[in-house]
């Protein structure tokens, strides 16, 4: 058993549950899960926070339960953040500060970050996240660690993520209203895709599809580095809509014969399957052959499946020989769906929970709980260093992209303080 030396609380802010986890980092950097609370929430659609109160409650209650599992007051928490309101550009800035004294610095890249996030600011947007990609040395293209180097003019393409002030100040405001400050915000699918991804796949090219209540959430992995991402506005929701629209049925008993009954396979179910529906404004229920159910759910997933070949194929993946897709989030857990893109798409594919880098308790080995670990681990990870607190509030601070510029050199940029959590995968064991 370790003896926490520190607390680190994340809470996931999705759109069918707020997922509150609280653990313990003792001095070696080790995480062990303390406690954690999931309240179902309806404040949110496709990401985004409708309902403020029902929003607050349901992460009040959320806290409430994990404090009480795990005996401790949480007094601050990383939080995630998703949603149709985020957006995403690749951008090529020139930084003719860096290397002035002759030779590019640590301190020059862990600044590069910052620089380009005031750079991108826009009227009523907030910068969550500026991740460089790679750099260009005096036309030299693709370096992707130019610590050392020397340089007359250092360019670099960053990957900026951005999300509505008002949004993400509205998600500031319902975690502050359970009493718990915010020291950072990170959006949900880079949260995800820590959580599940090994480093080789980041190296290789790999992207991570979380496909959650209300949204899909698509990031691209280059080269080790996030090079593109996305947010498709379906997620499971509009599979559970879909029964309950074409049989007139109650939305609890339309995500149970989801969950229980459906698959993307109508042709696994025997012809004569039936379940009971309950209908709205009638006594007696309806029978549906399975196999109705499954051909919905098929046609579903074919939409969401070529919204995702549309992305991936703007993010200019098109050759999957070397490409792998990690789906997590609990949209994955659909039967038939994994199958289903191994079959048109590629079989380069696996389905993720959150594993590797802690002990999962055992109910949370599941995909739908790989945001609330991953949002851990990059506080884990960020709250090592001075810099690290956002201020979403006073607006001065972008989010904090120096762990994209840690990618690229993860053993040696660490600088004594941001690599306190043990990570097998990232860190090539310990
Ligand atoms: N076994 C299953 N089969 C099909 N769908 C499932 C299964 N288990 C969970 N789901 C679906 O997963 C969705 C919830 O996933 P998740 O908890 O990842 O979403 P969220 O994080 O709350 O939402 P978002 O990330 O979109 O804001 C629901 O639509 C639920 O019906
Ligand atoms: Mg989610």
């Amino acid at each position: 058993m370790m003896q926490p030396s520190g607390i680190i609380t994340a809470i996931d802010v999705g759109t069918t549950k707020i997922f509150t986890l609280v653990a313990g980092v003792d001095d070696t950097g080790a995480l062990e899960a303390l406690g954690h609370g999931i309240v179902p929430c309806d404040g949110l659609s496709k990401g985004n926070i409708e309902d403020i109160v029902e929003t607050q409650r349901a992460i009040r209650e959320s806290v409430q339960e994990a404090q009480r599992q795990a005996g401790v007051q949480i007094k601050s928490a990383f939080v995630g953040i998703t949603g149709t309101h985020i957006s995403f550009e690749n951008r090529r800035d020139v930084l003719d500060w860096v290397g002035s004294h002759g030779v590019i610095t640590d301190r020059d890249i862990s600044r590069i970050p910052e620089t380009v996030a005031n750079a991108s600011k826009e009227l009523g947007r907030k910068v969550l996240h500026a991740l460089p990609i790679s750099y260009s040395l005096d036309g030299e293209e693709g370096i992707k660690d130019p610590m050392g180097m020397h340089s007359n003019r250092l360019e670099v393409e960053t990957h900026v993520v951005s999300g509505s002030s008002m949004a993400v100040d509205r998600l500031v405001r319902a975690v502050e209203s359970a009493s718990v400050k915010v020291d950072g915000v990170v959006l949900g699918s880079i949260a995800s895709s820590e959580s599940v991804l090994t480093p080789l796949e980041r190296a290789r090219g790999t992207a991570v599809i979380d496909i959650g209540g209300g949204t899909t959430d698509i990031i691209v992995y280059k080269g080790g580095t996030i090079a593109y991402s996305a947010v498709i506005p379906i997620g499971g929701y509009q599979f559970t809509n879909d029964i309950c629209m074409t049989y007139n049925t109650t939305f609890e008993a339309a995500e149970e014969a989801k969950i229980t009954q459906c698959s993307t396979e109508p042709d696994t179910v025997r012809p004569h399957e039936e379940i009971t529906l309950p209908v709205l404004g009638r006594a007696a229920g309806l029978k549906v052959p399975r196999r109705d159910l499954c051909q919905l759910t098929r046609e579903r997933a074919m939409e969401l499946m070529r919204l995702i070949m549309i992305t991936l194929k703007d993010a200019d993946v098109t050759d999957f020989d070397n490409f792998r897709l990690v789906l997590t989030g609990g949209g994955s857990n659909m039967d038939g769906l994994e199958d289903m893109i191994k079959r048109t798409l590629t079989s380069n594919v696996r389905t993720a929970a959150p594993s590797g880098f802690m002990e999962i308790p055992l109910g949370l080995q599941q995909p739908e709980y790989a945001t609330g670990f991953g949002i851990l681990l990059w506080g884990a990870t960020h709250s090592g260093t001075a810099t690290a607190t956002y201020s979403p509030i006073n607006g001065n601070g972008p989010g904090n992209g120096r762990r994209s510029v840690a990618e690229g050199k993860v053993p040696v940029s660490a600088g004594g303080g941001r690599s306190r959590f043990f990570n097998p995968f990232r860190r090539g064991g310990r």
